[in-house]
């Protein structure tokens, strides 16, 4: 059950708690050496709603998006606040007391998600800064201990069930806050010794942490951990906690972030799917599973100044680009300390609402293209093949090169009338190619289903 991970760059050995902790993932390239076992067939058991869903929704959320990006008159920070602005513990905790988001509905969450076309949600559980959005019954550096008090997790797997939607828990196992978290950060090491910290005692933490994130929630999707690259965490520990997870619910699916270090070559790697990270990769993982986690805008905590939001064409080209690459997207939202979600995230996720409720199909349970050499994005799903057009009037005919098996019909999804779209020999080599209508039928992008007798081959 254990496969499909990263293997860390040159494993580094224990006893370093002292050194500054490792670049993240994303910085250094560890993420890119890669052993990928093959999926086993028990495992396409439990991942078949996870692939077919193809989009999820991920929620960063916690006591660093009361601080909306700034600390002392900067402003680029995010949900890495208490580390980027070196903000003591005692001044962070205070944000404990402000911690009051009035204006959350997991309801209104889950439902935008819904009409996004989104099938799941990953919401924080834990952050680095170790502060619990659930009722930790093991901490109280959780929501227990602010205003609201409302157990968000409960809330949301309410609202998830209600809604078909699965339920998913990011957790951090990097620990800002909990006494025996090793290492310190190194700014803090003077204000935060180490002294009687024992990284055992935090390892039974975290287990009665995803416990309690496994029991009381119902049926989770994905525990998705993070915060796994600094060397106390270990391969073996890794281990114990991917095998915890599935005893405790033997069809949850755990990404490869639960993976640790280890002195020599890694031969299990543990984790059911690859995260890269703010990407898609050049070219999909085939017989792999994959989810690209990208955020709206530049970061993945709310940040009051960024505004650098990506356009609905390029998101819905994200969604396109993983999908036609055999993969998944998992798209950031970073919602106000008041409990809504930003306006610009609210306008794209209705806007990609739009598209996925005429495109959808040629978006879940497809797998990967099959075009090698094509002018397109595609996917593919029985018999039927879905090209994505985003150039349309600069198209003219279009090649649909290698295609072996000929075409039975073809139309625009977007197209009601589901009118012919006529197909000739006009590509070159004589492959099939399509005799687009003038007029795009989607002005961002053009889904074109092509229908075969049969499963359709290119070569
Ligand atoms: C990184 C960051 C983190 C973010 C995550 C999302 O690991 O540390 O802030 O939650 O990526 O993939």
């Amino acid at each position: 059950m254990k496969r499909r991970a990263f293997v860390q760059a040159g494993a580094i050995g224990l006893g370093a708690l002292a050194l500054p902790s490792l670049p993240r993932p994303g910085e250094s390239g560890l993420w890119a050496t890669t052993v990928l076992p093959p999926a086993g067939p028990a495992d396409d058991v439990r991942m078949a709603w996870w692939r077919d869903a193809r989009f999820g929704m991920f929620i960063h959320w916690g006591l660093y998006s009361i601080l909306a990006g700034e600390w002392m008159g900067r402003t680029d920070h995010a949900e890495w606040i208490r580390n980027t602005a070196h903000i003591p513990l005692a001044e962070y905790e205070k944000l404990l007391a402000r911690f009051n988001p009035v204006r959350f509905d997991a309801d209104r969450w889950v439902g935008m998600a819904k009409d996004a076309g989104m099938k799941y949600v990953t919401i924080t559980s834990k952050h680095h800064d170790g502060f619990c959005l659930f009722d930790n019954r093991l901490t109280n550096w959780c929501v227990r201990s602010t205003p609201f008090k409302r157990d968000v997790m409960k809330e949301m797997a309410a609202a998830t069930g209600r809604a078909g939607l699965k339920q998913c828990w990011y957790h951090s196992i990097m620990d800002w806050h909990h006494p025996d978290y090793l290492p310190r950060r190194d700014w803090e090491a003077a204000t935060r010794p180490v002294d009687g910290a024992r990284y055992s005692r935090f390892i039974q933490y975290l287990h009665g942490s995803v416990e309690q994130l496994l029991r009381n929630y119902g049926d989770i999707g994905v525990m998705w951990f993070d915060g796994q690259w600094e060397q106390t965490w270990t391969h073996e520990m890794g281990r114990a906690l991917y095998a915890r997870c599935r005893e405790l619910q033997p069809s949850v699916i755990v990404n490869n972030r639960v993976e640790g270090w280890s002195q020599t070559p890694v031969t299990d790697p543990l984790g059911d799917f690859r995260t890269p990270e703010q990407e898609v990769p050049a070219t999909g993982w085939p017989g792999v599973d994959w989810e690209s986690c990208i955020t709206m805008n530049d970061n993945w905590g709310y940040n009051s100044h960024d505004h650098h939001f990506k356009t609905v064409a390029q998101l819905i080209g994200l969604l396109v680009e993983t999908s036609s690459k055999g993969g998944n997207l998992l798209l950031n939202i970073g919602p106000k300390a008041d409990g809504t979600f930003p306006d610009e995230s609210v306008e794209r996720l209705a806007a990609i609402g739009r598209w996925m409720r005429v495109n959808g199909e040629a978006i879940y349970g497809t797998t990967a293209s099959l075009f090698s050499k094509a002018a397109f994005r595609s996917t593919t799903k029985g018999n039927r093949i879905y090209l994505f057009v985003t150039d349309w009037p600069e198209v003219g005919p279009l090649a649909l090169p290698g295609l072996k098996t000929a075409v039975r019909s073809a139309y625009a999804l977007a197209d009601q009338t589901k009118a012919a779209i006529v197909v000739n020999a006009g590509g070159p080599d004589a492959s099939q190619a399509l005799i687009l209508p003038r007029n795009a039928p989607d002005p961002v992008c053009s889904v074109v289903v092509l229908e075969f007798d049969q499963a359709p081959v290119v070569g």
